[in-house]
Order: C-alpha cells, then sequence, then structure tokens
C-alpha cells in the first residue's frame, strides 16, 4: 500500500539538531545523511579523553570503566540543546546500550519535554535495549521511534533514512507501508539455508534458526527468525555469556544475497 506524507497546513519549520557520538566513523556518517536530508544544525559529542586506540584497546578501557562505575569526561556541547525542538540522537551501541560518552551527556542534560530521535549504529544490534535504557534515563523526554544500521550496511543507510524520515513524518513522500510479520512457522531446510547464509561468517552469532515468518518489502523479502543458540564448543572463539533464543532479522533484495539487518537478544 502506497502513502504519501503531506500537510496541507503550512506549520513553521521544526528546529533540528543531529548530536551524535562516534569513534570510528560510523555513526558519523548516518548523522551526517540526517543533517543533510533535514537541513539540520549537527555536533558532535567528544570524551576529553579520545577512546583512540583499536578495538581491542577499547574494550578493554570501557570494560574496565563499566566495572569500576566510571564515565569518560565529555567536552561541553557548542550547541545549546534549548534552541531545538527536535533532538536526533547518535551513538555506536557499545556492550549492548549507547557508548559512554552518551551516558554521560544524559547524565548532565535533561532533554524533558523534547521530541528524541534515537539513531546508531552496531555489529549485530542494540537499537531496541539502547531506547529503552534511553526512556529509562530520561523519562521526561518525548522519545520517538529510532533508527538503526549494522555497520557492514552502511551502504543502504540513503535509502532506508529516506524511508525512516517519510515514514515518522519529518519529511513529505510516498513510501510503501509494510505489512505486519505474520505469526511464524517451524522454519524449512530452505529458510534455515537463508537464515546460514546471511549469518555466515559473523562469529557472535553462532546460532541455528528454529522458526520465521516474512513479510514482502519494496525490492525483495525480509524474514523475522528467531534462532537458538548452538553448543559453546562450535564456538570457541566467543568470549560471550550464553545466550537465550535471538531474533534475527534477514532481507534478501532480489538477485542479492541474505544479509541480517538486526539482532534483538
Ligand atoms: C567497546 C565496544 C563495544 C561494542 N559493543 C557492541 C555490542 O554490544 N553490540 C554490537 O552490535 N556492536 C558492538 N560494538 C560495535 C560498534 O557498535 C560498531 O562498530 C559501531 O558501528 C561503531 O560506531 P562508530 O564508528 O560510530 O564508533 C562495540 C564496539 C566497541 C568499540
Amino acid at each position: 500500500m502506497i502513502f504519501a506524507a503531506s500537510c496541507t497546513e503550512k506549520k513553521p519549520e521544526p528546529k533540528y539538531l543531529v548530536l551524535y557520538y562516534t569513534q570510528t566513523g560510523n555513526t558519523k556518517a548516518v548523522a551526517e545523511e540526517f543533517q543533510a536530508r533535514l537541513n539540520a544544525d549537527i555536533d558532535a559529542i567528544e570524551a576529553t579523553v579520545p577512546y583512540d586506540g583499536d578495538f581491542q584497546a577499547t574494550i578493554e578501557r570501557s570494560g574496565k570503566e563499566r566495572e569500576e562505575g566510571i564515565l569518560p569526561e565529555i567536552k561541553p556541547i557548542t550547541r545549546n540543546i534549548a534552541d531545538y525542538d527536535v533532538i536526533f540522537l547518535g551513538y555506536p551501541i557499545w556492550f549492548g546500550t549507547y557508548a559512554p560518552p552518551v551516558a554521560t551527556f544524559l547524565n548532565q542534560t535533561d532533554l524533558s519535554g523534547k521530541k528524541v530521535v534515537p539513531f546508531c549504529t552496531f555489529g549485530s544490534g542494540g537499537l531496541d535495549s539502547s531506547v529503552k535504557d534511553l526512556k529509562a534515563k530520561q523519562p521526561t523526554a518525548d522519545i520517538q521511534n529510532g533508527y538503526g544500521v549494522r555497520a557492514a550496511r552502511l551502504s543502504r543507510i540513503k535509502d532506508e533514512i529516506d524511508r525512516f524520515l517519510k515514514e515518522n513524518g519529518f519529511i513529505e513522500g510516498e513510501f510503501t507501508k509494510l505489512e505486519d510479520f505474520p505469526q511464524q512457522h517451524p522454519a524449512t531446510e530452505e529458510e534455515a539455508a537463508i537464515f546460514d547464509a546471511a549469518v555466515n561468517g559473523y562469529p557472535m552469532l553462532n546460532a541455528k534458526a528454529e522458526s520465521v515468518s516474512q513479510r514482502t518489502i519494496p525490492g525483495g523479502t525480509e524474514y523475522l527468525f528467531t534462532a537458538v543458540p548452538l553448543p559453546r564448543e562450535d564456538n570457541p572463539d566467543a568470549k560471550l555469556p550464553p545466550m537465550g533464543p535471538v531474533k534475527v532479522y534477514v532481507t534478501v533484495l532480489d538477485g542479492q544475497q541474505p544479509e541480517f539487518t538486526q539482532v534483538i537478544r
């Protein structure tokens, strides 16, 4: 079904601020796409002592800070939050939630009454869990639907952000409204093979598809799998606690390889 988001009355344009933290540039790329599409102001949250080591060094420093209950200091934000109606707040997912410099920002800033649109980048997932944490942290802010994308799928952000902004009424234009996923059924061999192809080689996700449902999306099919972790012996490298069943979204665009879009733990 094609929907057109349009307004007949001319309302004054809201003032948008895109505010983000990035360590390796992925969230910055998403932030800049939102900024360009909304003609927004943009600002970055920066740690006073940057997390500038490699992945392992960052895991170690932030893991230690988490254990000790320490949050990093951040530099002052140059924009004045009070000047804006809508804040697009972007962050990488670290340990299942927004990265610590954003936690520091949220400790220092009261977003009461502001519309806040969360967005994030991640290796496998974390939009839902981080938005839940954000709502708990700022219960009087008006937290809107969020957007999340895997670091491995940044090439898709133009189309996805276009759709996200239309679907959520931030820009006008036609978009196809997606049907809900129907009830899941046990995965067939063919469907399990789609799951395996999508998660192939992703070390954090050593799991087997159990049940699935699917829906049509523009240019292809989207699957929602429920998967169960395989025994740990099969996955000696993963230094992760055992996990319960996970939900895995997989997209198959016509003529292309299956790719997973997010994991919900
Ligand atoms: C310390 C650390 C912890 C991370 N934890 C997670 C995680 O829990 N889940 C996940 O999907 N990705 C995780 N990642 C991957 C990042 O979310 C991903 O690479 C992100 O796109 C980085 O964004 P940036 O380039 O804007 O810094 C982690 C990365 C780091 C450095």
